[in-house]
């Protein structure tokens, strides 16, 4: 899709669909839709009047052939109340306007922010939200499909704002919208194509075409470094595990070796069946997206290659699949972890912390100062906050206050949990240093407990997306599937 700014009358600009926001506390009175009311001699008012259209948030009304404007459709969105209004608000309205414009099979629209400025960061959600508006999970669809794609995005800005400048937030918000429908797509991907291999294979394409530097570290390397409970977990499959190792060449020939590193690192289990504590069948084929984090770092280490961040950043992906066999590992098996501590592993399902185990580790061996990993990692966490906060863990307060005071801007809900030291003694095992689950209590914290004994005094953020990584119902600005959850919020740490 083709996205540009464009200033002038709405009402000269020829496309097939013009989205016009409308707040719902202020309906016809608005400056801007009296205008547009004028304009279309009442038809625009009357949709309103007749109550045919309550301006709630997301809700729209589509009038083919409006007089006064060049548009073939006006599509009137509610954009909810004004006060409520924000940058996350506002990329979910690009967003509606799109879905609908592909509905209606409108090729070329035109959207009018309710905002009052064109600011840059209006520009960027605007693009980010059309984006991710137009992504479809339909590549395996035959027939059917919907091929409604929108081909061009116009937005409209007030006058008076260079297009240059615009043109550039276009660009960074294309860059970021572009990174999560990848994100999006790796989860959509199936267990039995996206496997580990896979996952590091197309970590490796996109990696080259925007600068990043690819390392896979092999099964055999794994092994000599040590790195027994991702291995443990890998066991079962014919499938070879990998440690996918992102670096941005930009960053690399700079020598600032002394600067803060940040490593951020996601989960990437490509199918999670549990194991030898076999998960129930109901849902279990959602496991294929149990790589959410990972794919969420592969997305956010794209992006950031191409928007230079501040800070040097590199990501890793531990990525297997955790298959039960003969060769799979059994519960109450111990092993030594990278950093040295053994792990008894009681429930082989409770996988995704001990491959993080080692990452983390192994991410702090090559230099990182802090720590942010993304993870599907417990049920626990969708029991405690359901399908719309992502858990938020760790130490690094600083970190995790500024994630906080990102969502207005990212869209993406996360809900801080307490680590007291209290929560530790739940996974004292009897016989190795530390055991893979507590009981059934505090299950996302005992998680976050157990992933912290690795980071130990490094300062580390921990996002727990399980309940956030899919969306099964989908939205009015959303495809159903993999949301790419955790790339907004990681770019929007750094860039
Ligand atoms: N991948 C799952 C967590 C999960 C559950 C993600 C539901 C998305 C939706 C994880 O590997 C897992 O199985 N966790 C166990 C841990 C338990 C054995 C302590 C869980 O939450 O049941
Ligand atoms: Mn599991
Ligand atoms: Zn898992």
């Amino acid at each position: 899709m083709q996205i540009q700014y464009q200033t002038g009358h709405f009402e000269d600009i020829a496309c097939d669909l013009l989205g016009f926001c409308v707040f719902e506390d202020e309906g016809s009175r608005s400056a801007g839709f009296k205008h547009l009311n004028r304009l279309t001699r009442g038809a625009a008012g009357s949709v309103l009047s007749s109550g045919e259209l309550k301006p709630e948030l997301h809700r729209t009304c589509l009038i083919h052939d409006p007089r006064g404007l060049k548009a073939k459709r006006l599509l009137l969105v509610g954009a909810g109340k004004k006060l409520d209004f924000t940058l996350a608000r506002l990329r979910e309205l690009a967003g509606t306007a799109v879905r609908r414009a592909r509905v209606s099979n409108s090729k070329v629209i035109a959207f009018l922010p309710p905002a009052e400025d064109s600011t840059h960061e209006v520009a960027r959600v605007c693009a980010e939200g059309a984006l991710y508006g137009n992504y479809e999970s339909d590549i395996y669809k035959t027939k059917d499909k919907e091929g409604k794609d929108v081909d061009c995005f116009i937005l409209l800005g007030s006058k008076g704002v260079s297009s240059a400048g615009m043109d550039k937030s276009i660009r960074h918000g294309t860059i970021i919208g572009d990174a999560v429908n990848f994100a999006r797509a790796l989860g959509n991907e199936p267990g039995n194509i996206l496997t580990p291999s896979q996952l590091a294979e197309r970590a490796a394409k996109i990696g080259r075409e925007v600068g990043l530097s690819v390392e896979i570290l092999e099964r055999e390397e794994m092994q000599k470094l040590g790195m027994n409970t991702l291995l443990a977990v890998a066991r079962g499959s014919d499938e070879p595990p990998k440690m996918i190792i992102l670096r941005i060449k930009r960053q690399e020939r700079a020598h600032k070796k002394r600067a803060p590193l940040y490593a951020l690192v996601g989960k990437g289990v490509t199918f999670d069946s549990g194991g030898i504590s076999l998960k129930p069948g109901e849902k279990m084929e959602d496991m294929k997206a149990d790589m959410a984090g990972g794919a969420a770092v592969v997305g956010a280490m794209v992006a950031l290659a191409q928007l230079n961040p501040r800070q040097r950043v590199i990501g890793l992906v531990p990525t297997v699949e955790n298959l039960p066999s003969g060769k799979a590992t059994r519960p109450g098996d111990v092993v030594k972890s990278y950093l040295g501590k053994t792990v008894e592993i009681i429930n082989t399902d409770a996988e995704g912390r001990l491959i993080l185990a080692d990452a983390l580790a192994y991410a702090r061996t090559l230099g990182a100062t802090h720590l942010v990993d993304v993870a599907t990692l417990t049920g626990a966490c969708v029991v405690a906050l359901g399908n719309v906060n992502a858990g938020l863990l760790g130490t690094d307060q600083e970190m995790i206050g500024r994630i906080l005071q990102n969502r207005s801007i990212t869209g993406e809900k996360l809900w801080q949990l307490p680590i007291d030291e209290e929560y530790r003694k739940a996974i004292t095992s009897e016989i190795a240093d530390i055991k893979n689950v507590g009981n059934r209590s505090g299950g996302a914290i005992t998680a976050a407990k157990f992933l912290q004994e690795f980071v130990e005094d490094t300062p580390w953020v921990h996002m727990d997306i399980a309940g956030v990584d899919l969306d099964h119902d989908g939205r009015p600005f959303a495809a159903k599937g993999a949301t790419g959850f955790g790339v907004r919020t990681l770019v929007q740490l750094f860039a």
